[in-house]
C-alpha cells in the first residue's frame, strides 16, 4: 500500500478510536492535571497572554490551566467527540478540529509563542512526525518554545488500551522514539534543547500509566 495512505489510516484508526474513548476520558481527566512541575519550566519561557497552541487538546484539562494563568490559548484534535467533550465540561473556547498535519493552514510562519503537546504525538507514524516538527518550528517565533512528549521504544504497534476495552476492542496505534531519533528531529530543524525530564508512571489514576517511560521534552526554536 502507498505509504501515504497508510499512514493516513494508521491516523485515522487513532481518531475514531478517540471518538470511541471521549466520554470516559473526559469523565476521568477534563480537569485533571498532573506534571505542574514540567508545566512550571515551560512557563518560566513565556511572557504574560503568550499564545499557545496545544496539538492534541483532547478533552481540555489543559485549557482549564492555561486559561486560568491568562494565557492566549488554542486547542486543536482531530477526534470531535473530544471536542465536543472539552466545549460541554469548559464551554467553547478556541478549538480547531483538524489532524495536526495540517497546522499550516491555519497558523502563518513566526505567529506563535508556544507549542505544547503531551501525550499525542506518540500517535503519529515517522514521516507525519518529521513533517510536524518542521511545521512547529515554522509557525513558532523566532525564540517561541515547544514542549512535547514522546514514549522510549522502538518502531510502532497496536498497543494494549484498556479504555477501548468496553467498546469492543482494545488496541491503539502507538510510535515510540529513541533519544537519538528525537534529537535528529530537534536537528533538522534548529530547536535547542532546553530541558527534559523522563517518568515511568503507574500509578492507575494518571493520564498515562503504563511500564513504559515518557520523556517531557522543551525546545527552543533558534533562528
Ligand atoms: C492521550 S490524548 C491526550 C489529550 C491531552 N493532550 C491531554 O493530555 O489530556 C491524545 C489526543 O491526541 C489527539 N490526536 C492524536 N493524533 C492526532 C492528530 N494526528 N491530529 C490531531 N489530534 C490528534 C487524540 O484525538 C487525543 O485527543
Amino acid at each position: 500500500m502507498d505509504k501515504k495512505i497508510s499512514d493516513f489510516k494508521k491516523r485515522e484508526s487513532v481518531r475514531k478510536d478517540y471518538d470511541l474513548i471521549a466520554e470516559q476520558y473526559g469523565k476521568d481527566f477534563g480537569t485533571y492535571i498532573e506534571d505542574l512541575d514540567i508545566y512550571e519550566e515551560f512557563e518560566k519561557h513565556l511572557l504574560d497572554h503568550a499564545k499557545i497552541l496545544d496539538l492534541g487538546a483532547g478533552t481540555g484539562r489543559t485549557y482549564a490551566y492555561f486559561h486560568a494563568k491568562g494565557y492566549q490559548y488554542i486547542g486543536l484534535d482531530f477526534s470531535e467527540k473530544m471536542k465536543n467533550n472539552a466545549y460541554q465540561i469548559h464551554g467553547e473556547f478556541p478549538y480547531i478540529l483538524d489532524d495536526m498535519i495540517n497546522i499550516k493552514k491555519y497558523f502563518a510562519n513566526d505567529s506563535l509563542d508556544a507549542v505544547f503537546a503531551v501525550y499525542s504525538l506518540f500517535h503519529l507514524p515517522n514521516d507525519d512526525l518529521k513533517k510536524l516538527f518542521s511545521d512547529v518550528y515554522d509557525i513558532l517565533k523566532p525564540n517561541g518554545i515547544f514542549l512535547f512528549t514522546y514514549q522510549v521504544g522502538k518502531g510502532e504497534e497496536m498497543a494494549d488500551e484498556p479504555y477501548l476495552k468496553e467498546q469492543g476492542k482494545n488496541v491503539l496505534y502507538m510510535n515510540y522514539q529513541s533519544d537519538e531519533s528525537i534529537k535528529k528531529l530537534l536537528n533538522m530543524v534548529s530547536f535547542k534543547e532546553l530541558f527534559r525530564k523522563q517518568k515511568i508512571e503507574t500509578s492507575s489514576t494518571a493520564i498515562n500509566a503504563n511500564e513504559i517511560a515518557t520523556v517531557f521534552l522543551l525546545a527552543r526554536k533558534i533562528k
